[in-house]
C-alpha cells in the first residue's frame, strides 16, 4: 500500500505537464505568448478577431478568400433559436455569466449536429457557438433593461456586432477595434482552468456544448475571468490617484489580494496587458477621464515591492476600465472574457478529441479507515 509519505502532492496541478499541444506557448519567465507560433504583439497590432481566431482553429493564417469564407461562417450562425430566448427571459434576473451558462446548455438542444463528435462537427459546433455567445450577451443586457434584443448585424465584424448589439446601435470604428483588440488578446491561452476544464469534458467523450458550458462555470470564478470585475471595482473604490497606496497597503494588510495582479505562469508582465494599457491610457484622455488610468498606474505604483516575487499585472488588469469607459457595465465582463475566449476553447476541445484520454488524477486519502457501520437508531 502507498503512504502519505511517499506520494509527492502538486496542489492547484502546479507545473504539471499533463499533455502536448500545438495551441499556444507561453514563457512564464520572459513573459511570451504565442498564438500557434505567432506572437500575441504581432496579432494585437496587425490581426482581427475574426482572422486570430481561423489561425487557432485552422492552424495558419488565412488566405483572404478563406477568411472572407470563415467570415461569412460566423456571421450567418449569430441567430439563437427562439426558445434560447425564452430561457433568457426565464433566468434574466441571474448573473450574466449563470444566464450564458444556462443557454449555451441550452443551445445543445436546438444543434444539428448535437448527436455528432467527429472533428468536422465539432468545428462547425465551435464556430456555431463563437457566434451565438455574443447574441447570447447582449440578448440578455436587452432584456433585463426592458429593451427588445437588437437581431444580430447580417454585415459588422465581430466586435462591431457585439456593441452594436449591445447598444441598439452602430459603434465607432476606434471601439469596435478596441474590443477587436480585447478579443484577440483573450482568445487562447494554454491549460488555464476553464481549458483544462473543457478538456475534462472532453476526456470523458463528452460533447461541446458540455465542455464549454463547464468550461464557463470556471471561468466565472474570481480568480479566473471575475478578476476584471474586481479591478474596476478596486479603481471605483479607490477614486483618486493620491488614494491607491493607503487603499493598497490596506488590503494586503488584511490578507486581500489586489485583483489584476498576478499569474500561476507569468513571473513577468503578461505580455497581454501592455496593448490594453495603452489603450486605457489613450481612452481615458480622449474621453476627458484620465483619473482611471492614474488610479490604476498608482495601484502599479504600491504593488512595485511585489514584483520582485514576481508578482505583475495580468491580462484583467486594464481590460475592466475599457470596458468601464466604453459604457459596459461590470457584471458583463466576464461574458466579454467568455466571447473573446470561444475559439481557443474550440480547439482544446478539438485537440483534446484527437488524441483523447480520461483525464482522472489521484488523492491521497487523509480521513479515518475502517469505522464500524452503526445502525441509524442507535447513533
Ligand atoms: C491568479 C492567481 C489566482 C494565481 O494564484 P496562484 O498561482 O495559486 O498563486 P498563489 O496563490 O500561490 O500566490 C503566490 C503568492 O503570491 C501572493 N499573491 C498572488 N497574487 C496576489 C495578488 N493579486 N495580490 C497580492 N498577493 C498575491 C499570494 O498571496 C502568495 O503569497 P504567499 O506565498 O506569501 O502565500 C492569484 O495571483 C490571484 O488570486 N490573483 C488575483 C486575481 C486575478 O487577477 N486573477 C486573474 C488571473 S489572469
Amino acid at each position: 500500500m502507498t503512504t502519505t509519505s511517499e506520494v509527492a502532492i502538486n496542489r492547484g496541478l502546479r507545473d504539471i505537464y499533463f499533455e502536448r499541444t500545438q495551441s499556444s506557448f507561453i514563457d512564464g519567465r520572459e513573459g511570451k505568448l504565442l498564438y500557434r507560433g505567432y506572437n500575441i504583439h504581432d496579432l494585437a497590432e496587425h490581426s482581427t478577431f475574426e482572422e486570430t481566431a481561423y489561425l487557432l482553429l485552422y492552424g495558419k493564417l488565412p488566405t483572404r478568400q478563406e477568411l472572407a469564407v470563415f467570415d461569412a461562417e460566423l456571421k450567418r450562425n449569430r441567430e439563437i433559436p427562439a426558445p434560447v430566448h425564452k430561457v433568457i427571459e426565464t433566468v434574466k434576473d441571474a448573473h450574466p455569466m449563470d444566464v450564458l451558462r444556462t443557454a449555451v446548455s441550452a443551445l445543445a438542444a436546438f444543434d444539428p449536429d448535437v448527436k455528432d463528435k467527429g472533428e468536422e462537427a465539432t468545428l462547425r459546433k465551435g464556430i456555431r457557438l463563437t457566434s451565438q455567445v455574443p447574441t447570447i450577451v447582449t440578448a440578455h443586457h436587452a432584456v433585463r433593461n426592458g429593451r427588445r434584443p437588437a437581431a444580430p448585424s447580417k454585415t459588422l465584424g465581430h466586435a462591431a456586432n457585439f456593441l452594436y448589439m449591445f447598444s441598439g446601435q452602430e459603434p465607432s470604428q476606434r471601439a469596435a477595434r478596441l474590443l477587436d483588440k480585447d478579443f484577440i488578446l483573450h482568445a487562447e491561452h494554454g491549460s488555464n482552468a476553464s481549458a483544462f476544464t473543457a478538456r475534462v469534458v472532453i476526456g470523458t467523450d463528452a460533447d461541446i456544448h458540455g465542455a464549454v458550458t463547464a468550461g464557463l462555470a470556471a471561468l466565472a470564478g474570481p480568480s479566473h475571468g471575475g478578476a476584471a470585475e474586481g479591478v474596476m471595482r478596486m479603481a471605483l473604490e479607490i477614486g483618486e490617484p493620491e488614494k491607491a497606496q493607503a487603499y493598497v497597503k490596506n488590503l494586503l494588510a488584511g490578507g486581500g489580494r489586489v485583483m489584476g495582479f498576478g499569474h500561476r505562469v507569468y513571473r513577468a508582465e503578461d505580455p497581454r496587458a501592455r496593448h490594453l494599457r495603452e489603450d486605457v491610457r489613450r481612452l481615458s484622455e480622449e474621453m476627458g477621464e484620465p483619473r482611471w488610468y492614474s488610479i490604476l498606474e498608482a495601484v502599479v505604483e504600491a504593488m512595485k515591492p511585489y514584483a520582485r516575487r514576481g508578482i505583475h499585472v495580468n491580462v484583467d488588469f486594464y481590460a475592466g476600465v475599457i470596458y468601464h469607459l466604453l459604457g459596459i457595465p461590470e457584471d458583463l465582463f466576464v461574458p466579454i472574457f467568455a466571447v473573446g475566449r470561444l475559439p481557443g476553447w474550440t480547439l482544446q476541445v478539438l485537440e483534446q478529441y484527437r488524441n483523447n484520454i480520461l483525464i482522472r488524477p489521484r488523492m491521497v486519502y487523509t480521513g479515518p479507515m475502517d469505522l464500524p457501520y452503526v445502525p441509524i437508531d442507535q447513533r
